[in-house]
């Protein structure tokens, strides 16, 4: 038996966009046992929105995965599946299976991968860096791939005095309708101020300066502004969260869902955020330091 574990993720912490991400503690977990012929075991929940067969996102990246390697045949396995990660709301679903599938071709075959193998292999299927990065190291991740060439940086220091509210609406947001709204050119000026931005982030992420990674992360140019349509409660949100004590606030990847960085929140802010926001699932978390785990533990009758 194979047992996989992969966190969520949450991209662009605002100005970072399709670079920046952080690895969460909310995991789906992939128990995964020989069988005759493939099969993914779904929580109710999941059913209408993940395939059980070979369209399974995790099969595919499995088979792209042995495909690098020049391997055609993928031993079938009938995989478990738990899941605390809401699909579709911008808490990296989809890179779960991505690096899920990466790492279930990785053991299956015993390939065995370096990070680097797996993150090159997750930007070619995903295209971009920013949920897979930390999905596959843990932590805070800041990479640039332009299709050909990768750089991704770590951070995980001191990242435990940090707590991350999510705030998940129950509508979900499709990734590509949220990229198709985006704009295909920038001016030069505006581009200028919106790296300038995300430089500052990640200054003020190596110097762990948490308040003015707060600010920060509230001045998006890149895409939060043309998925404010798509995201309408975005601004309510923030208030709440800016009323209890938020460094900064920020859509998580493509959305819907809405995530407040505070420092070390306190049971009183947890809980008036909590009774503030009750249409939305209030989600407690902190930073995932491990990324993506594997564990084989051999059959009970071998
Ligand atoms: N950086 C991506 C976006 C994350 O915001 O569209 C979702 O894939």
């Amino acid at each position: 038996m194979i047992t996989i574990r992969i966190p969520a993720t949450s991209a662009n912490l605002g100005p970072g966009f399709d670079s920046i991400g952080m690895a969460l503690t909310q995991y789906v977990t992939l128990n995964c046992e020989p069988a005759d012929e493939w099969s993914f075991d779904l929580q109710k929940k999941d059913q209408p929105f993940i395939p059980n067969g070979k369209t399974n996102l995790i099969y595919k990246s499995a088979l792209f995965t042995a495909n690098q390697y020049a391997i055609e045949h993928l031993p079938p396995h009938k995989v478990t599946m738990t899941n605390e990660v809401p699909i579709a709301r911008g808490l990296g679903s989809s890179s779960t299976a991505v690096v899920g599938g990466i790492e279930l071709a990785n053991q299956i075959l015993q390939l065995e991968l370096s990070d680097r193998d797996k993150l090159e292999i997750a930007c070619n299927i995903e295209g971009h860096p920013d949920n897979v990065a930390p999905a596959i190291y843990g932590g805070i991740t800041v990479s640039s791939y332009d299709g050909t060439n990768l750089e991704s940086v770590r951070f995980s220091k001191e990242l435990e005095q940090l707590t991350w509210i999510a705030v998940v609406p129950d509508y979900h947001v499709e990734t590509e309708e949220a990229r198709s709204i985006l704009p295909t050119e920038l001016p030069y000026k505006d581009a200028v101020h919106a790296s300038g931005m995300a430089n500052v982030l990640v200054a003020a992420l190596a110097e762990k300066d948490w308040l003015l990674v707060g600010r920060m992360m509230k001045q998006d140019k890149w895409h939060q502004p043309y998925r404010s349509d798509l995201i309408p409660d975005f601004p309510h949100v923030s208030n709440i969260l800016n009323e209890h004590g938020a460094l900064g606030y920020y859509i998580s990847g493509a959305g819907p869902t809405m995530i407040g960085l505070f420092h070390n929140a306190s049971d009183d802010q947890i809980n008036k955020v909590t009774k503030q926001l009750p249409n939305y699932q209030v989600e407690v978390l902190q930073a995932d330091l491990c990324g993506v785990s594997a564990s084989v533990t051999p059959a009970m009758n071998q």
